[in-house]
């Protein structure tokens, strides 16, 4: 079987390749010549795609030939041009999906990976878990254009889509909740403000094996959210961090206005030198909401799915692999 995985070079890119090729995959590898190859497998092959150019886009697929599996994993979640949310994520999704349909190469089955954030949090009062069947509501840049992606993905005719929506992902490689690994091994523990934040998670190996399960099921245009199906509030997270980094940590509640102007300022400052800070005003508007849970029993009951890793066990592998790393 022959599968393309679109950003294969980034944090969960990676893990997809290294997955096909344990499976018995033949993996195309779609990366840009820009790209780090540092935790690309061996034994696969490396594409350049021009997903921001169509007709390029149409020859390249065309000369590729007829993939089984695409898993299109390729996006941005924090970027210094705002513009580039739904340029990439939702812009280039399109040019994908309608080369492939131009160049009589759809797949079998196109996976997206979308997100939770397509949805946005959940009620903060009820503090129900978001479902499958809720209307989406997005607060964030970065989860408009992943819904935007979505909504186009879902209203091509007999297009064999199917959808994950992911909630936090971490694991080795990952730098976003790294950050905060790396302030707890320096004595600190930051808060957003001081209400509980009811947070779910998957460790990226847990969510590549739900993409694998997807591929290989009977189902078809069809979407899941995905987490390791556990829920934590953010002092047993911090809990948990503290515990495999054996580190005591000083708590350090932030009042909100102040994260937030933190955020703005870091924005302002990444744009005028190209970079995207890990906390920006989208990033704020994700970690000061309160509901993060979702419906993961479609995803249990449909393809079986069972996370390998709860939190503890996650942190305890992040942290192994960031000390030998010497991240930590
Ligand atoms: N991490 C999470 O918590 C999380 C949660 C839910 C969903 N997701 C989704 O999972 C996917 C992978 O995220 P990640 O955390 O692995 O991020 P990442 O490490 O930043 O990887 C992103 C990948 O997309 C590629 N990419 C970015 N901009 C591109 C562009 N303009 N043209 C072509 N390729 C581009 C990157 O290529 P380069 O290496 O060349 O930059 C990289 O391979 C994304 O679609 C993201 O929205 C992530």
């Amino acid at each position: 079987m022959k599968i393309l995985v679109t950003g294969a070079s980034g944090f969960i890119g990676s893990f997809i390749a290294t997955e096909g090729v344990c499976r018995g995959y033949d993996v195309y590898a779609g990366i840009r010549s820009t790209s780090s190859r540092k935790y690309l497998p061996e034994g696969i092959h490396t594409v350049e795609l021009s997903l921001g150019d169509k007709e390029r886009l149409k020859s390249e697929l065309s000369t590729l030939g007829r993939f089984d599996y695409i898993i299109h994993n390729a996006g941005v979640t924090k970027c210094n041009r705002k513009t580039d949310f739904d340029r990439v994520n939702c812009g280039y999704t399109r040019n994908f999906v309608e080369a492939l349909i131009e160049s009589d190469t759809v797949p079998q089955k196109f996976l997206f990976v979308s997100s939770m954030a397509a949805f946005g949090p959940g009620d903060p009062k009820t503090l129900e878990p978001v479902r499958l069947s809720d209307t989406p509501n997005p607060d964030t840049l970065y989860g408009i254009s992943k819904l935007k992606a979505e909504e186009f993905i879902m209203s091509q005719k007999d297009f064999p889509y199917l959808l994950l929506r992911p909630t936090g992902v971490y694991g080795p490689r990952e730098k976003d909740y790294f950050v905060f690994l790396k302030t707890v091994n320096n004595h600190l523990e930051p808060a957003m403000g001081t209400k509980k934040q009811h947070l779910t998670f998957v460790y990226v190996t847990d969510l590549v094996n739900a993409m694998y399960l997807a591929l290989e099921s009977q189902f078809l245009r069809k979407a899941w959210f995905v987490s390791d199906g556990r829920e934590y509030d953010n002092r047993e997270y911090a809990a948990i961090v503290k515990k495999h980094l054996n580190r005591r940590a000083l708590y350090l509640p932030v009042p909100l206005f102040l994260v937030k102007a933190i955020s703005c300022m870091l924005d302002t400052v990444g744009g005028w030198f190209g970079v995207s800070p890990t906390l920006n005003r989208d990033k704020y508007r994700i970690m000061r909401a309160t509901n993060w849970k979702c419906e993961v029993e479609p995803l249990q009951r449909d393809l079986g799915f069972v996370a390998e890793y709860d939190l503890d066990k996650g942190i305890e592998a992040c942290v192994e692999w960031y000390r030998k790393e010497k991240w930590l």
